[in-house]
């Protein structure tokens, strides 16, 4: 049985009236709702961060604003009350004549209506708030670049929250307390731009990726294809494929290959001196077995890395853009050509089309597609493949450059080989080693990967199983330079 505040029997209550009835609908839908969210956050929700903005903030506001209705009306029926002696009732809730009796029923439903339209409205809310659509567009429009580099990627059918939330109590709450703090700062509009990464609180790869994905999965030799052509007068084709050592060996022996990094038996702990984590000066590989380590120092680096600043090695560290590519001018217009997209008999159409793009005065400029045609229109005069051309170096602009986010590949290094970004060769390079003097193993071209054909038309028809040595398409160069020295995403040819 519940207990009222029963109306004293002669003078009614203060509370008794039409503000405070109000009030009391309001505090009750919220309460409801709050219940409701907060049942939601430990049971099915622990993912959204978004969520607590309801849930601990929206919610409990109508909470108390109810309440304050509720005791503003009985504030305000006193003073009206001894203001108004002649009609000290003329604002409660009277069930003497029937006219207002009916005005009470009709309320008494309204209320229930509400509270269970609170309750939907709630239940409504947690899953829009779940849904990418929220996260890509509404809330994070400021992000809008990851959301549709996103929609590119593999991973377009998982949502945002399965990677950068979740499960777990503990970073839930703290997940929550940075979603509320990103809100504040996107309605302020005092984000950066472009969004920086590495994201810091990202979880680790054991609560995200490994619910999908775990490492001792056996991949066994990947076979890659990668499909270039040259900026040359005739577009050359130039196609590199090759057996990618992910894990050699057979499925259930130790790992080793690629992901021997990420294998039970040891961790790979490393010190980055820079934010981006692009420049690895410092490495440490712990065997979990036997417990003897291995420190890798880079030439310069003689210290200690700072405490707190070195990082596990995980599936991210080298995996970090498997949701958001931000593919290279050069890999772009590549891939339309490959697809037929861009005319292949228009002369020189890589070089120019990646020229066109990577215009030192139009990456910040919101007139590029006028400068893209302007551009392409000064090569090519009149040839009739020119419009759609133009029109397809536009839109494969806008898939690439978020001028007014300042983002771009330049900006969203992709770890994952080492051509264009140094990725791998961030460790795995002549420049570490150890107090002994032993050098990072797995450094030279075949212990990672074994090319089996390259070249183009007829040279693809033969595989090498034993692997082929490297024929780079625009001849020697220096060993001592980085691929990524030179491949910078929009590299002109000679
Ligand atoms: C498959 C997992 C995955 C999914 C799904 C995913 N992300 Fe990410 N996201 C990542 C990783 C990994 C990074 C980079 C982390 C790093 O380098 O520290 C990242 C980075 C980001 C960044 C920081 C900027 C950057 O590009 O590094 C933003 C913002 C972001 N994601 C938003 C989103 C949004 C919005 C969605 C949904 C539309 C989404 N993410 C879906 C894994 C994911
Ligand atoms: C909710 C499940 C889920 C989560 C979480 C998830 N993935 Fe995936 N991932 C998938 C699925 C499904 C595919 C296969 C997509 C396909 O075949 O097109 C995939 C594909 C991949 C691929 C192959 C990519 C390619 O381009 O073909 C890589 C690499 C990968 N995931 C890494 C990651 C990493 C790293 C994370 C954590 C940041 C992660 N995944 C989180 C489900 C997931
Ligand atoms: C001295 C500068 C330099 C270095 C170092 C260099 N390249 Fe290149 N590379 C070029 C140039 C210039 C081209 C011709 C680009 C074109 O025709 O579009 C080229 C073309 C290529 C191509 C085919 C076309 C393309 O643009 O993708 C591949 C693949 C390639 N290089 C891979 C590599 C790899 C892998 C390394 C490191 C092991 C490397 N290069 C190191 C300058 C360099
Ligand atoms: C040392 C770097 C590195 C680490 C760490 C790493 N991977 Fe990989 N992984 C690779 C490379 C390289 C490939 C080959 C595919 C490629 O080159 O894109 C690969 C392939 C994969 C594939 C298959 C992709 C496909 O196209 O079929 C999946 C799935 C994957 N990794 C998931 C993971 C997960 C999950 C983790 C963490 C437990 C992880 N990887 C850790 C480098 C790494
Ligand atoms: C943070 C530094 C770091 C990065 C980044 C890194 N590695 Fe490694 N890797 C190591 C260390 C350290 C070893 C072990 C070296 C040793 O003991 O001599 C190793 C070992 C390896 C091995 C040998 C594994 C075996 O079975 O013996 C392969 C293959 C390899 N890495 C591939 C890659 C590839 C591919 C990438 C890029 C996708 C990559 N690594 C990125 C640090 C790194
Ligand atoms: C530490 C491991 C590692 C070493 C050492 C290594 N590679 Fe790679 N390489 C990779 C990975 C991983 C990829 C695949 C990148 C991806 O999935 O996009 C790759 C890709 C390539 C590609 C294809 C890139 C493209 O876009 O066409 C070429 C060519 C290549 N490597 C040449 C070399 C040469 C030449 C050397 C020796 C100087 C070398 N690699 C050493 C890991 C390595």
């Amino acid at each position: 049985m519940t207990v009222h505040p029963q109306p004293a029997p002669r003078a009614p209550s203060n509370f008794n009236n039409w503000i405070s009835a109000a009030g009391g609908v309001l505090a009750i839908g919220a309460l409801f709702s709050f219940a409701l969210l907060v049942w939601m956050d430990f049971t099915e929700g622990e993912k959204n961060p978004y969520l607590g903005i309801f849930t601990y903030i929206v919610a409990p506001v109508f909470l108390i604003s109810g309440l304050a209705l509720v005791f503003f009306g009985a504030w305000a029926q006193r003073r009206w009350a001894l203001k108004h002696a002649a009609i000290p009732d003329k604002w409660r809730l009277d069930f003497s004549s029937p006219g207002r009796k009916r005005a009470i029923v009709l309320f008494g439903i309204g209320g229930v209506l509400f509270i269970m339209l609170s309750a939907f409205g709630s239940y409504q809310t947690y899953h829009y708030a779940e849904s990418n659509l929220f996260c890509g567009q509404v809330c994070h429009s400021a992000m809008n670049p990851e959301h549709q580099t996103y929609q590119r990627g593999a991973h377009a059918r998982v949502a945002c929250v399965e990677c950068h939330v979740g499960s777990g109590a503990k970073t839930f709450v703290e997940a929550k307390m940075n979603g509320t703090r990103q809100l504040y700062s996107f309605v302020f509009d005092n984000y950066q731009r472009p969004i920086p990464t590495p994201v810091h609180n990202l979880r680790p790869a054991q609560d995200t990726c490994e619910k999908c994905h775990w490492p001792e999965k056996f991949l066994g030799n990947l076979d890659m294809t990668y499909e270039h052509f040259l900026s040359d007068r005739k577009n050359t084709a130039y196609t590199v494929r090759m057996l990618m050592r992910v894990n050699d060996g057979r499925p259930g022996s130790p790992l080793n290959g690629i992901h021997w990094h990420v294998s039970k038996d040891q961790i790979v702990e490393y010190y980055a001196a820079d934010e981006k984590r692009q420049d690895i000066v410092w490495m440490r590989v712990t065997n979990k077995v036997d417990g003897a380590q291995k420190i890798f120092r880079n030439e310069e680096f003689k210290g200690e890395p700072p405490a707190g600043l070195i990082r596990v090695m995980d599936c991210i560290d080298c995996h970090n853009r498997p949701a958001h590519v931000f593919p290279p001018a050069n890999d772009i217009v590549e891939r339309a050509m490959a697809l037929g997209q861009l005319p292949l008999d228009l002369p020189n159409i890589k070089r120019h089309a990646v020229a066109a793009m990577t215009q030192e005065s139009i990456i910040t400029s919101a007139e590029a597609p006028g400068k893209i045609a302007e551009y392409l229109k000064s090569k090519y005069k009149d040839a009739a493949s020119l419009p759609g051309a133009i029109a397809k170096v536009q839109e494969l602009y806008a898939a690439t450059f978020f001028p007014d986010r300042k983002a771009d590949w330049r900006q969203y290094p992709n770890n994952i080989g080492h051509k264009d970004w140094p990725g791998c060769f961030r460790c795995h390079d002549d420049k570490h080693s150890t107090a002994t003097g032993e050098k990072v193993r797995a450094s030279d071209c075949t212990s990672c990967h074994i090319i089996i054909s390259q070249g183009k038309g007829s040279d693809l028809a033969t595989l090498t199983a034993a692997g082929l040595p490297f024929k780079h398409p625009d001849g020697e160069y220096d060993e001592d330079l980085r691929c990524a020295d030179c491949h910078n995403g929009g590299i002109q040819g000679k």
